[in-house]
């Protein structure tokens, strides 16, 4: 079973979009959850009812809708599809030293619709594997499948171009938008590219925009929609990029990093909105994060990278977060523990 955390945010997400939690209720329960790690379901709705954040009819919803996200989550356990399968991909870069090997054989499958944490400290090759994964890089050898069953390396540059605008999205630790065109503009690019109808193209970049707004930036959409990026703060640049990652519909969004120049708040802001829009699209999510605290909160499976290769992979549960944590103190991993694909 995951983590309780985990399940309770996910409600809470849905119940913030349904519009029955009042915005103030929610900062307080993100603020409690934040203390109560490894608690168990019951203690954190007695917690809630005890500091009167929630009303017991309110409990009471809550509960029922942890038990559907339970059954449809289990359900999802059960037709576990695979989106890629990678096997021994390597990548090697020559420096002045000789040849330096940023992926030494990596194996890995990823599934449809999960979110998948990639972890590791700086320069253990998860940028290099994501950007693999995102064809935006090439890998020596090794094998690259998706669900259709094409192998990456066999496509053409042309292919791969084609590919990559239709079927993903990304979301890097800079937003990259383009300073020469509004925000409506910058998020509407994707389907420019695919040279979509003019109306549509507006439209849907203002439809899904406007999932990214707050309450009052809503207010006044057409200055929001208009300005361009260098008038608007580090996490509205974000918010736009993540919308700009989604307005086509990919299959996969890669994350590299996309909150890692915001503090705190603005990028639990930016990730609330990113995993709310990616739940409601079932989009798979390849996150790539030094904050382990973000990804207990958001994904639902880890793997961890040291030296160019994946030295484990857990699913959420509080075990497995300490074995997350410890990784992450820097203790050294059990060799036994190398991960292949399941
Ligand atoms: N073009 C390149 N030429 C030579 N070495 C490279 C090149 N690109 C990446 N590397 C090396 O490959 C290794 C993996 O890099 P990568 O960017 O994937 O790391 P990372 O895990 O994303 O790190 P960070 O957390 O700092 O972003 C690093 O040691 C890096 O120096
Ligand atoms: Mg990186």
């Amino acid at each position: 079973m995951k983590n309780s955390l985990f399940e309770i945010r996910q409600v809470i997400m849905k119940a913030r979009k349904q519009g029955w939690i009042p915005e103030e209720s929610i900062g307080k329960i993100n603020r409690m959850l934040r203390t109560m790690e490894n608690a168990g379901v019951p203690e954190v709705l007695t917690r809630f009812q005890e500091e009167k954040i929630l009303s017991e009819g309110e409990i009471q919803l809550l509960e029922a809708q942890l038990r559907q996200y339970r059954d449809s989550a289990q359900k999802k356990g059960v037709i576990k599809k695979k989106l890629f399968s990678l096997r021994d991909v390597y990548k090697h870069y020559k420096t002045p030293e000789g040849t330096f090997y940023a992926l030494k054989g990596i194996s890995l499958n990823i599934y449809y619709g999960e979110i998948l944490a990639v972890l590791g400290f700086s320069g253990s090759g998860k940028s290099t594997f994501l950007n693999i994964l995102g064809l935006l890089v090439t890998a020596d050898q090794g094998s690259y499948i998706d669900y259709k069953g094409t192998r990456y390396q066999d496509l053409s540059s042309k292919e791969r171009d084609e590919m990559r605008k239709k079927e993903f999205g990304f979301i890097f630790q800079e937003s990259h938008l383009f300073s020469h065109l509004s925000a409506l503009e910058n998020v509407a690019l994707p389907l420019r590219l695919q040279k979509k109808p003019n109306k549509e193209c507006t439209e849907k970049a203002a439809s899904i925009l406007s999932r990214f707004m707050t309450k009052d930036e809503l207010k006044s959409k057409k200055v929001f929609f208009n300005k361009k990026p260098n008038q608007f703060s580090g996490g509205q640049k974000q918010r736009i990029a993540a919308a700009r990652a989604m307005v086509h519909s990919p299959k996969v969004i890669f994350a590299d990093e996309p909150t890692g120049s915001l503090d705190y708040d603005t990028g639990q802001m930016v990730m609330d909105a990113l995993f709310e829009a990616a739940a409601e699209e079932k989009v798979t999510v390849i996150f790539v994060t030094h904050n382990h605290s973000q990804a207990r909160q958001y994904c639902e499976r880890f793997v961890w990278m040291e030296g160019g290769e994946f030295k484990n992979q857990v699913v959420h549960s509080p075990e497995n977060t300490m074995v997350l944590v410890k990784q992450l103190t820097g203790k050294e991993l059990s060799k036994k523990k190398r991960s292949r694909p399941s």
